[in-house]
C-alpha cells in the first residue's frame, strides 16, 4: 500500500488530484483507514505491530502531501508574481492636459486686479428673488427700467438673475451699515435674447461696488483708469459718457481706447477708437439706503461689466458662442498663457 500510494503521490502535478489521492488513502472510506478498521479482528500481539506500520504509513503519506502542497503553493505564488510584474522602467503614458476656460482666466485676471486694491470676492445665488434682483435696487415693480433687462421668470417672486448686482445688495446689508465696504461680484447671469454672434440669454458678469465715507465720482475714474490699464496695457485712455441706470445716480457708460490684441490685428476697434466696456456710477441714495448705509453719512460707487465682451475685446473672438460650445481646436488656443 505505501510503495504504491508514494508512487502515485510522486507523481501528482496538480492539486486536484492531490486532493482525490489523499482522499483515496486517508478519507473516510480511504485503503488506510479500512487498514486500521480492520485491527478490531487481530490478536493481541499482532495489534501493535500492524498499529505501528499503519501508523508509519500514514505518516509518510501526510508528509508527502504536505510537502506537494507546499510546492503547489510556491509555484502558483510565483506565478502571480511573475504575471504581476510591473516594468519600472518602462516611460509614462501620456494623460492630456486640461485647460482653464478663457472665461474663467479673464475672470481670475479681473479678480486678481480688484484684490490687489483691496477688494474681496462676493458670491450669490443665481435663482434669486424679485427683491434683491430689482426692488432694492431701486427698480420697483411696473417700473419701465425693468425692460432693460429681460427676464426669465420661475415665479412672480423668483427669476434667474439678469445682473450680479443683487450679490451687491446682499453683501451691503450682511455689513449691518459697517464701511468700509469693497467687494467685486463675478458669476453667471441671465436675460431673455436670441443667441447670436454678440448675444446670449447666459453670460458672465463681474460688478463691484465701494462704499465709505467721502466716496466721489474721481475715485470711481481712477479705478477704472488702473483696472483699464492692467487688463488692456499701460496706454490704455478711458472714457466716461453719461447714462442711466435706476441704482446708481449720476450713471455713466466706460469706453477705452482701443485694445492691443497682438499678432491677430485688432479687428474690435471702432473707426472713433473707443470701445464701451462697462456701466457705472455713484450708488443712489435709495439704494445705499436699503442695503443699510445712511446715505447722508456714506457715499459710494459701483461698476459692471460683461466678461465674455472684455474676453472678446482682449483676445480678438469674433463670436460669443464660441466661448460655450466646448470646441476643441478654439480652448487649445488658451491652454497655455
Ligand atoms: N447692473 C448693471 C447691468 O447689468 C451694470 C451696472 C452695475 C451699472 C453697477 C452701474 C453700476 O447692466
Amino acid at each position: 500500500l505505501k510503495v504504491e500510494a508514494l508512487a502515485q503521490l510522486e507523481q501528482v502535478s496538480d492539486p486536484q488530484t492531490l486532493n482525490d489521492l489523499r482522499v483515496k488513502y486517508l478519507g473516510k472510506k480511504g485503503a488506510l483507514t479500512e487498514v486500521l478498521r480492520g485491527m478490531g479482528g487481530l490478536s493481541a500481539e499482532e495489534r501493535p505491530i500492524i498499529g505501528q506500520v499503519a501508523n508509519d504509513v500514514r505518516g509518510a503519506i501526510e508528509e508527502i502531501i504536505e510537502s506537494k502542497q507546499q510546492a503547489f503553493q510556491r509555484a502558483e505564488t510565483e506565478q502571480r508574481l511573475r504575471a504581476e510584474r510591473v516594468d519600472v522602467t518602462l516611460p509614462g503614458r501620456n494623460m492630456p492636459q486640461g485647460g482653464v476656460h478663457p472665461l474663467n482666466k479673464v475672470i481670475a485676471e479681473i479678480e486678481d486686479i480688484f484684490l490687489g486694491m483691496g477688494y474681496r470676492v462676493a458670491e450669490g445665488p443665481e435663482v434669486e428673488t424679485d427683491y434683491f434682483n430689482f426692488e432694492a435696487l431701486n427698480l420697483p415693480k411696473n417700473h419701465p427700467a425693468r425692460d432693460m433687462q429681460d427676464s426669465f421668470y420661475i415665479t412672480e417672486e423668483l427669476l434667474m438673475r439678469t445682473h450680479t448686482s443683487p450679490v451687491q445688495v446682499r453683501t451691503m446689508q450682511s455689513m449691518r451699515g459697517e464701511a468700509p465696504l469693497k467687494v467685486i461680484c463675478p458669476g453667471k447671469v441671465y436675460r431673455r435674447d436670441d443667441d447670436d454672434a454678440t448675444h446670449s440669454f447666459q453670460f458672465h458678469q463681474i460688478e463691484g461696488i465701494v462704499i465709505g465715507e467721502n466716496i466721489r465720482m474721481s475715485d470711481l475714474k481712477g479705478t477704472l483708469l488702473q483696472f483699464s490699464r492692467e487688463m488692456f496695457g499701460s496706454q490704455t485712455q478711458i472714457r466716461l459718457r453719461p447714462s442711466f441706470f435706476p441704482f446708481t445716480e449720476p450713471s455713466a457708460e466706460m469706453d477705452v481706447t482701443c485694445v492691443q490684441c497682438g499678432g491677430s490685428g485688432c479687428r474690435m476697434c471702432k473707426q472713433t477708437g473707443w470701445l464701451e466696456i462697462l456701466g457705472c456710477g455713484m450708488v443712489h441714495p435709495k439704494v445705499l439706503e436699503m442695503g443699510g448705509y445712511d446715505p447722508e453719512k456714506y457715499s459710494g460707487f459701483a461698476f459692471g461689466m460683461g466678461v465674455e465682451r472684455i474676453a472678446i475685446l482682449k483676445y480678438g473672438i469674433d463670436d460669443i458662442r464660441h466661448f460655450y460650445n466646448s470646441d476643441m481646436a478654439f480652448l487649445k488656443q488658451f491652454a497655455r498663457n
